[in-house]
């Protein structure tokens, strides 16, 4: 496919430097579009989004492994505008209106063990902030005042709050912001592909990954350690599932410490890994979940922090408050968009629909593996990262300046002048991510294939 074949009637939208003049784009290099404008987009239809040249491209990414009912789907706009109409807005302070209270209710059925409250937020970076001050608070609450430190994983992004950003595990992004919130800890990530022990024994790698938080946990003490916040796959790096055993002793591990498990679900919620929380599908229960990105596939923002009966039990104590909140938590049009996107969820099987496929999901992208620049195809349900190296015998990765010509200076555009979005990330190593709307099937990932193919043997030919 070229996008010039599949070129549709241009909407008419500008392309000068002029329409961006006054938008400050979201971790971008901004002088760089002093000149050129960013790519524009304008309209979405099922897996596909347009720009204002009326060129298409298929959605690689879902938005940002938001959009998982597709583009376009008009009973989320209307569920909206329903909403808009009855009750646009209403907090949660103190108050409570039907939207939000159904929501609480859906979510807590679907989430495991007693993970039954609900705390409503705009986004995953605030669920994540929201979780860490309820750990905080709920160990005051319980007379353990000292625990209030986090560990993490390297290489890890949790959002861009101070707080959030304090548990985020990528030092670049920190280092402009430092000092950030103290007390957060980081431990190896579950990337088997470079592993430094065990490489070749998933289970051992699993359990050696596990104690690497339990040793963090004795090295601060566990009288000082409130949480453990751990993706599902973590994204950033590229897609490291959990090897097998991991989540099961971690799980453990917190217990032995009364340290709680945070799922920080909000990439793998809602279906990207086939399952509503993707703890679910690695058969662990934590204390509390963060999500958003998926839960209105995109219709609408909002985010969620589910807690556990344990973790709520001091908050229903006598006069105790949680002073926490936002404006827009819980907004009711994105709480009735929820609820229509999970209706949408069950009406067309979505869940369903990633298990059935995930495997050709799989086995289209490793076809990739015979091409000498990509080294790993990893992942789970629609969420896949590829690495790209230099030597696939010896793992050897790109230096820093092969890394910027190669990620920013070729794939990402010429991935997207060939008619897919999708991301290249060097948050650690060099990996190109995947996580396409959850209605796409075998001819989607086949085209994802085929892009691919000719863009990374071209880098390749440049390199
Ligand atoms: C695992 C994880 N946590 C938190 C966040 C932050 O979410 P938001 O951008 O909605 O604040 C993200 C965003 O990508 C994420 O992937």
């Amino acid at each position: 496919m070229t996008t010039t074949e599949q070129d549709v009637a241009a909407p008419g939208g500008s392309t000068g430097p002029e329409t961006t003049a006054n938008l400050w784009l979201h971790f971008s290099r901004m002088g760089g579009y002093r000149d050129a404008p960013p790519p524009v987009i304008v309209r979405g239809e099922g897996a596909w989004i347009f720009d204002d040249r009326g060129r298409r491209y298929l959605d690689g990414l879902a938005g940002l492994f938001v959009v998982q009912a597709g583009h376009g789907r008009r009973v989320l706009a209307e569920a909206a505008a329903r909403q808009a109409e009855t009750l646009a807005f209403f907090p949660l302070w103190s108050y409570a209106h039907p939207a939000a209270i159904e929501l609480s209710h859906r979510l807590a059925a679907a989430a495991p063990g007693d993970l039954n409250r609900v705390f409503f937020t705009t986004g995953g970076g605030e669920a994540v902030e929201t979780a860490w001050k309820a750990a905080k608070q709920y160990f005051k609450l319980i007379g353990k005042p000292g625990k209030t430190k986090v560990v993490s994983r390297a290489v890890a992004y949790h959002g861009t709050t101070q707080g959030a950003l304090s548990i985020t595990g990528l030092p670049a992004l920190k280092e402009a912001f430092e000092p950030l919130v103290p007390g957060t800890f980081r431990v190896p990530n579950t990337n088997i592909y470079r592993a430094p022990l065990f490489g070749d024994d998933p289970e051992a790698f699993g359990r050696w990954a596990a104690d690497q938080i339990e040793q963090q946990i004795l090295f601060e003490g566990p009288d000082t350690v409130a949480a453990v916040f751990l993706e599902p796959v973590q994204n950033a790096g590229g897609c490291f599932p959990p090897p097998p055993g991991y989540f099961a002793r971690v799980r453990e591990i917190c217990d032995r410490h009364d340290v709680l498990l945070v799922s920080d679900e909000v990439i793998c919620a809602f279906g990207r890994l086939g399952t509503t929380f993707a703890c679910e599908k690695f058969g662990y229960v934590p204390d509390m979940i963060t999500c958003a990105k998926g839960m209105t596939s995109g219709y609408s923002p909002i985010g969620a922090m589910i807690a556990s009966d344990r973790v709520m039990e001091p908050f229903l104590r006598g006069d105790t408050s949680f002073p926490h909140g936002y404006t827009f938590g819980g907004h009711p049009v994105s709480s009735a968009v929820a609820l229509a996107n999970l209706d949408l969820f069950e009406e067309e099987g979505l869940n369903a629909h990633v298990l059935e496929t995930e495997g050709a999901f799989r086995q289209t992208l490793e076809r990739l593996l015979d091409l000498p620049i990509v080294g790993d195809v990893r992942g789970d349900g629609f969420f896949y990262g590829i690495e790209l190296v230099k030597d696939k015998a010896t793992k050897e990765t790109f230096d820093a300046e092969e890394s910027e010509r190669l990620l920013r200076g070729f794939l990402s555009g010429a991935l997207f002048d060939a008619g897919l979005y999708c991301r290249a990330d060097d948050r650690g190593d060099p990996v190109i991510q995947l996580a396409p709307p959850l209605i796409c099937g075998q001819a989607e990932f086949d085209l994802m294939e085929q892009v691919l193919r000719g863009v990374l043997t071209e880098a390749w030919s440049r390199l």
